[in-house]
């Protein structure tokens, strides 16, 4: 590979879609877009990828019908009961991203158990981010940097990079989004000042292992820049 590819993030949507063209309810996309992502992960991993850094609910999502979020909200628990021990077995790391507080107990739990049980791993860093949003992000890193006491001519890029939520996938290489609409719906914005965007109309729960490897192909042949030439 010509591209180092170190960090992955993808906007998994497509969910509602998904289900709908099975005449099935939103939930049930949900469902089946949470399997994918064990075989996403694995698929990231295999292919020594650093982070995988997937979106699975905005600070916007609460938008959304009471119990489209109940649903959503059981589906960690559930994730981890049938993957932690193979996701184990394969030396990843998994952690929480976005702000705990509002999470349930019953969503927040279990993955902060699964944090403690994979934080000596040395696989593949799974960030899920649950309750996430970009701006909402930046607006909790400022805060920390004035509780913090950081003076004016202190606050560097880097530094404020250290007080961000999603510090781990800083830079993020190769942004996916599934489902065919491009836009980042407020992910990562700091992260992705120079990722590489790549949209296919692919539903999450329809996007393979073999879609995975197709969008790091597609990655591969991108002439990156930075703003030199
Ligand atoms: C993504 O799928 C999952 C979440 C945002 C929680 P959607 O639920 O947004 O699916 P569509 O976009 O309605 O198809
Ligand atoms: C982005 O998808 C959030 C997640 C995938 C978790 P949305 O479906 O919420 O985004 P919009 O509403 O299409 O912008
Ligand atoms: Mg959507």
């Amino acid at each position: 590979m010509t591209n180092q590819i170190k960090n992955v993030a993808v906007i998994m949507d497509g969910n509602g879609r998904w289900a709908k063209k099975k005449g099935l309810p939103r939930t049930a996309g949900h469902l089946q877009g949470t399997k994918n992502i064990r075989n996403i992960t694995i698929a990231a991993n295999d292919l020594g990828i650093k982070s995988l850094t997937l979106y699975a609910f905005s600070t916007e999502n609460w938008k959304r019908e009471q119990s489209e979020v109940e649903y959503i909200m059981k589906l960690p628990a559930q994730f981890l009961d049938d993957y932690l021990e193979e996701l184990i077995e394969n030396n990843v790391v998994i952690k929480l991203i976005g702000e705990r507080d509002r999470l349930p107990e019953y969503t927040r739990k279990p993955i902060e158990e699964a944090e403690a049980r994979t934080a000596h791993n040395n696989g593949i860093i799974l960030n899920l981010c649950l309750n996430y949003g970009g701006q909402r992000e930046i607006v909790l890193a400022v805060k920390q940097m004035i509780a913090d006491g950081v003076k004016e001519e202190e606050v560097t890029e880097d530094l404020f990079a250290s007080y961000l939520m999603a510090a781990n996938c800083n830079p993020i290489d190769l942004l996916i989004r599934t489902s065919g609409e491009q836009r980042i719906s407020n992910f990562l914005l700091w992260q992705i000042a120079y990722s590489e965007l790549y949209f296919t109309d692919k539903l999450w729960p329809d996007f393979t292992a073999e879609d995975f490897k197709e969008a790091i192909l597609n990655f591969d042949k991108r002439e990156r820049r930075f703003g030199g030439r």
